[in-house]
């Protein structure tokens, strides 16, 4: 466990590390043994086979001294710069504007940027004299005989542990990166741009201007919280249904989708409703609704699939 100098409240991050095997490495294995399985004889789609993980995967603890009001970023970098230059994390504008850092904080799709120390670290659980796991909430608890790991001891003085790992439902290509590549694939094979001819404003003496969508406010607001989707994939860690996009396109696709089918200024409203009403698009989805619960923009991305789904149904009525 890697610690850094403590003089007050601490906290552990527990980090799901995974670290690919290397191209060659692999052929080495491959070719020295007889009983090295080479392809699968029912066939292995390519994207199944990207996403199986080939590698190295444990976990590793940092404690760290922080005063609570730190994001789980800012531990990540403190960790990167001090401690272990090899973990791996993606980011960008560090204040929830990008969507590049995604990952599972306990479990749950979230920015790293936005997610305080404070709100997800939580105590080690150790076990009862009856042997259940408890949260340990109470440090004179008598019942509680061992903690499970040693992080409760040494921890003492901290606020918890915080769990953290890639986004799920991608492949992972390195620690805390997940491959977000198949839910951009997804995005873009459905035109995520505005198909109008649009009205080309002229100057007085006749001469174009400017090339202009005019909208009124009204129209405006039946679509402008979509345009706040920063891409994040948190709907789609979420989803217990999405799994790298070939069994169902995605939330993320779909309220991409539902941005344009909304905006007045878009002429393509039926085709849209075509390329997303299939087996792996709309009619996929199961209405679960997690992915309302952890879009950290506040699109109620659930309730945006359902409105979808009326306006597939009553096209087709
Ligand atoms: S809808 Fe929300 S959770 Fe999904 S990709 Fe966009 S911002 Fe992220
Ligand atoms: S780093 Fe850009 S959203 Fe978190």
């Amino acid at each position: 466990m890697a610690q850094l100098a403590s003089s007050g409240t601490t906290v552990t991050l527990r980090v799901h590390r995974f670290s690919p095997r290397l191209a060659r490495e692999r052929d080495r294995a491959r070719g020295s043994s007889p009983f090295a399985r080479k392809a699968s004889p029912f066939g292995d789609s390519p994207a199944r086979a990207a996403r199986r993980p080939r590698g190295r995967q444990w976990t590793q603890d940092y404690t760290l001294d922080v005063c609570g009001d730190e994001t789980i970023l800012d531990c990540l970098l403190t960790i990167k710069r001090t401690v272990d230059p090899t973990l791996m994390f993606r980011y960008s504008c560090g204040h929830g504007m990008c969507g590049s850092d995604a990952a599972a904080v306990n479990g749950t799709p979230t920015l790293l940027c936005k997610a305080k120390i404070a709100d997800w670290a939580r105590r080690p659980r150790a076990v009862d004299a009856e042997g259940f796991r408890r949260t340990v909430t109470d440090a004179a608890t008598d019942d509680v005989t061992s903690a499970t790991d040693d992080v409760a001891s040494a921890d003492g003085n901290g606020l918890g542990v915080i769990e953290l790992a890639p986004l799920p439902g991608f492949a992972v290509d390195r620690d805390l990166i997940a491959d977000i590549e198949p839910m951009l694939e997804q995005i873009r094979r459905l035109k995520p741009y505005l198909i109008a001819d649009g009205t080309l404003a002229t100057t007085k003496d006749g001469k174009v201007d400017v090339l202009e969508y005019l909208q009124s406010p009204e129209q405006l607001a039946r679509y402008e919280t979509l345009t706040t989707c920063i891409v994040c994939g948190a709907c789609e860690g979420a989803c217990p249904v999405y799994a790298g996009g070939e069994a169902f396109v995605g939330p993320a696709a779909l309220i991409n989708q539902a941005r344009f089918i909304d905006d007045s200024r878009d002429e393509a409203t039926l085709e849209r409703l075509e390329a997303i009403d299939t087996a792996d698009g709309i009619q996929a989805c199961q209405s679960v609704r997690a992915c309302s619960r952890e879009c950290p923009v506040g699109i109620d991305v659930g309730e945006e699939i359902w409105q979808l789904i009326a306006q597939v149904r009553e096209r087709e009525a």
